[in-house]
């Protein structure tokens, strides 16, 4: 059985018993909710990946109470420092060298000398946080390949009976995951749009690169199947985009004047407002996600700002699988 905790003194104290244990807790995040594990603690971080069924070579985000604690971990260049000052607390994770004397568990970055590092702006996250007194490693709280999961319910229909706890503090705000940036090369580039926008990331440090590095690109080149892990945030149905129009067998994710004969609508964001939309995203393609249609359309969303996090993940929710 999992633990139904709440977001109170005692439900943080507990939480916190249970990861220095090495035990599972997922916990909410501004972004979505994440699947905590002593990072420090090789046997908990294996049953991270167990329980969602995640392929080993894909390596986990670092949580931290703030930056001093994340660079005790990691080597922060004066790019990383300004984003920190200018990011932190928020939904912006970024990529480095891994020090010498960092205790976090390899299998945590999936053996790679880089290390993912955030600091949440969640007030109950860094409370948690603060308390474990060491890194805790979360992707977010779904079976791999599944949507992401932006209340303690959706943590439970994917997870219930596979970790022991769940710290329920209610729907997160942001709703789609944080942007990471990878600062460990040269350059830095952007490696997955998230709920810092690209637009914010440029203002601080200048122009970013975008798609894969040159390190990551040589990886790609050299799988037999690249697409293999394009599908990702996936409901059951298959999802359309773009849709301009909608059949009586469809469901229809409405961005703005929905359009007419869909079998249901989930509306994002009737004002079409783009902070709106991201935070109902998750929410939308579960509830849309039901048998009786033939599959979901979506309605266009600008490119712009958050709109790029959502039609990333609207695109990989499309792809072929
Ligand atoms: O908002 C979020 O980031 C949520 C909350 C819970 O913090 N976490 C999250 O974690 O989305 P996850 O594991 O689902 O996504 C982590 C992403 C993956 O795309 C992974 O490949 C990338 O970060 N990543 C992690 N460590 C990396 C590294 N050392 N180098 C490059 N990419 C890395
Ligand atoms: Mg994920």
């Amino acid at each position: 059985m999992t633990e139904r905790l709440s977001d109170t003194p005692a439900g943080v104290a507990r939480a916190v018993a249970l990861l220095v244990a090495g035990e599972l807790v997922a916990f909410g995040t501004e972004t979505v909710y994440g699947l905590g594990a002593d990072a420090t603690n090789i046997k908990a971080v294996g049953r991270v990946f167990e329980a969602k069924g995640r392929p080993h070579f894909n390596p986990l985000i670092c949580h931290y109470p703030d930056a001093a604690a994340a660079f005790a971990d990691v080597e922060a260049s004066d790019l990383a420092r300004a984003l920190a000052t200018a990011f932190w607390p928020g939904p912006l994770t970024l990529v480095l060298r891994r020090r010498v004397t960092c205790k976090v568990a390899l299998l945590a970055g999936a053996g790679l000398d880089t290390l993912a590092v955030r600091v949440t702006a969640h007030p109950t996250a860094q409370a948690l946080l603060r308390a474990a007194g060491r890194a805790i490693a979360a992707p977010s709280a779904n079976r791999s390949g599944q949507v992401s999961p932006t209340t303690a319910a959706h943590v439970l229909d994917g997870l219930d009976g596979r970790i022991a706890a769940v710290l329920d503090s209610g729907a997160c705000r942001v709703g789609v995951e944080s942007t990471v940036l990878d600062l460990s090369e040269a350059r830095p580039f952007l490696l997955r749009p998230g709920g810092a926008t690209r637009e914010a990331i440029e203002a601080v440090v200048g122009p970013v690169g975008r798609g894969l590095t040159p390190a990551a690109a040589e990886v790609t080149r050299s799988l037999r199947s690249p697409g293999l892990l394009v599908s990702h945030y996936a409901p059951n149905l298959p999802v359309r985009l773009n849709a301009c129009d909608v059949g009586r067998d469809e469901a229809l994710l409405a961005f703005g004047a929905p359009l007419s004969g869909a079998g249901a609508i989930y509306q994002l964001s009737a004002s079409r407002d783009l902070a709106e939309a991201a935070s109902r995203l998750f929410e939308g393609l579960r509830s849309l996600d039901r048998e009786n249609f033939r599959g979901i359309a979506a309605m266009a969303i600008p490119q712009a700002g958050l709109g790029a996090a959502i039609n990333d993940r609207l695109e990989r929710a499309s792809a072929p699988r």
